[in-house]
């Protein structure tokens, strides 16, 4: 690796940059490299581990200062994987046999620790990648990101850039009339870790997919009256039924697994449209597959909802002081609302020359199975919005690729 000190010579660079403590104080170094992976969650681990089974040379970093922030930080305490671990697994670790069907946070952590250390992954924390761009003469990428901890701008230039910065890298708050004078507490799930501090308040949940879903059940079981704003019709479903229906999509066609999952759906929950919740037309798995959108893993909210411990409403149409209105006219004064509104790729914000591969949201224009793949060895793993076990087969398939680019290249 060559390291070139360049001290305040890269002024174009410079000023880019907004904050200005940096034009006062930066270093600026340069350093090749065969791959970057930019991001050290799940995908930027398990492609990390996929090119050392190669041998091939990877630098991996990481804005925050661990690997898999989103896990470790930005997650409620009571999360369980949603999927069986036989679904959650990355290339070439598998779960310890008496690892729980759907495992707590902390034995998927528990996991990702032994993951680095098995695959020696070394990233660098708490380095921020703020563009990077082709240079087409070079045939290279050039990367330039903020070393945080040593106040140092690094440019890297990599053969192959591999996008790993994640479909939820912050989170989505939507627009509301209203919300800016809201006196209350304001958080978004990803800020969300347990309903404790929120005990005999009056809170509103915004959005209804698993987050939301979960924050309002714990809200309740700290003794906060919950209500929750479920706008568009939602599939609730079990564990078991999507355990099922993900097992039977190997053989059976996407129409018949979800016919079955939602008659037996139905059967267990019965008629939710007194409660607010009614189903979308296409079913769960054939949602999953053209929008993305997952079903809702009910953690016995649903009793709540039934039992009238969680209040449904429809979408906000404005929000006056602590009075918050909701479609149909029903009102409500809130303490604290919790938006589980989702979240964003933040991804074009750095990416230059990822146009063919991201579009505007910065998600994958391709669809799968070929998303993983862009022009001028640029890839991304975990923006097919298929989970853990979608991140291991991008993850695979980048590093193979890679591997027979680099062939070819020595002939
Ligand atoms: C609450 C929740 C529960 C989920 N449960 C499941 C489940 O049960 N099963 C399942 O299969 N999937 C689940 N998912 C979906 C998915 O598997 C996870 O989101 C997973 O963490 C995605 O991994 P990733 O590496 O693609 O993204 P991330 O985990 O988001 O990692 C991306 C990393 O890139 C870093 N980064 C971003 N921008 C930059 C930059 N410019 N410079 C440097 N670093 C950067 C981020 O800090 C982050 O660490 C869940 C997601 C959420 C939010
Ligand atoms: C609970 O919240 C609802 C708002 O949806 C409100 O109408 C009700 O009065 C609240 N109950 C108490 C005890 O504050
Ligand atoms: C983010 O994570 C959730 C899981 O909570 C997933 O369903 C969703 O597709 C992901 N991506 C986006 C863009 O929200």
């Amino acid at each position: 690796m060559r390291k070139v000190n360049l001290q305040l010579s890269y002024n174009n660079q410079l000023a880019n940059i907004q904050s200005p403590i940096f034009i006062h104080s930066t270093v600026v170094s340069m350093e090749e490299v065969v791959v970057l992976i930019v991001g050290a969650g799940p995908a930027g681990l398990a492609t990390a581990a996929c090119l050392s089974q190669f041998s091939i040379p990877y630098i991996i970093v990481e804005r925050e200062d661990c690997s898999a922030p989103l896990w470790r930080k930005h997650t409620y305490d009571r999360l369980k994987l949603h999927l069986a671990k036989d679904f959650c697994k990355l290339p070439h670790m598998s779960y310890s046999v008496d690892a729980p069907t759907y495992m707590p946070k902390a034995t998927f952590i528990k996991y990702l620790d032994d993951y680095i250390e098995y695959f020696s992954i070394q990233p660098r924390y708490l380095t921020v990648v703020e563009s990077s761009t082709y240079d087409i003469d070079g045939k290279c990428w050039h990367i330039v990101a903020r070393d945080m901890a040593n106040c140092k701008i690094v440019n890297y230039m990599a053969k192959f850039l591999v996008v790993a910065s994640g479909e939820n890298s912050t989170g989505n708050i939507p627009i509301l009339p209203g919300l800016e004078n809201f006196p209350g507490v304001t958080i978004h799930s990803s800020s969300y870790k347990s309903g404790i501090s929120y005990s005999g308040k009056n809170v509103l949940v915004v959005g209804s997919g698993n987050s939301g879903m979960e924050i309002a059940y714990d809200l309740v079981s700290h003794g906060a009256n919950t209500s929750i704003v479920i706008r568009s019709p939602i599939h609730v479903m079990t564990k078991e039924l999507i355990r099922l229906g993900m097992t039977l999509a190997r053989h059976l066609p996407v129409k018949m697994i979800d016919g079955i999952v939602v008659m037996m759906a139905n059967f267990k929950f019965g008629d939710l449209s007194r409660h607010g919740i009614t189903r979308p037309t296409k079913g769960p798995f054939a949602l999953k597959s053209e929008t993305g959108r997952s079903a809702v893993i009910d953690v016995r909210t649903i009793d709540l909802i039934k039992k009238g411990n969680i209040k449904v409403h429809g979408g906000i149409t404005k929000v006056e002081g602590k009075i918050i209105e909701f479609q149909g006219g029903n009102k409500g004064s809130f303490d604290a609302i919790v938006f589980a509104t989702g979240y964003k790729s933040t991804t074009n914000m750095w990416l230059k020359s990822g146009e063919e591969m991201l579009d505007s949201e910065g998600l994958t224009k391709k669809e799968y199975p070929n998303h993983w793949k862009g022009g001028n060895m640029l890839y991304c793993a975990g923006f097919a919005r298929m989970g853990l076990a979608g991140i291991a087969m991008d993850a695979k398939n980048i590093a193979d690729d890679i591997k027979r680019n680099i062939d070819s290249m020595c002939g």
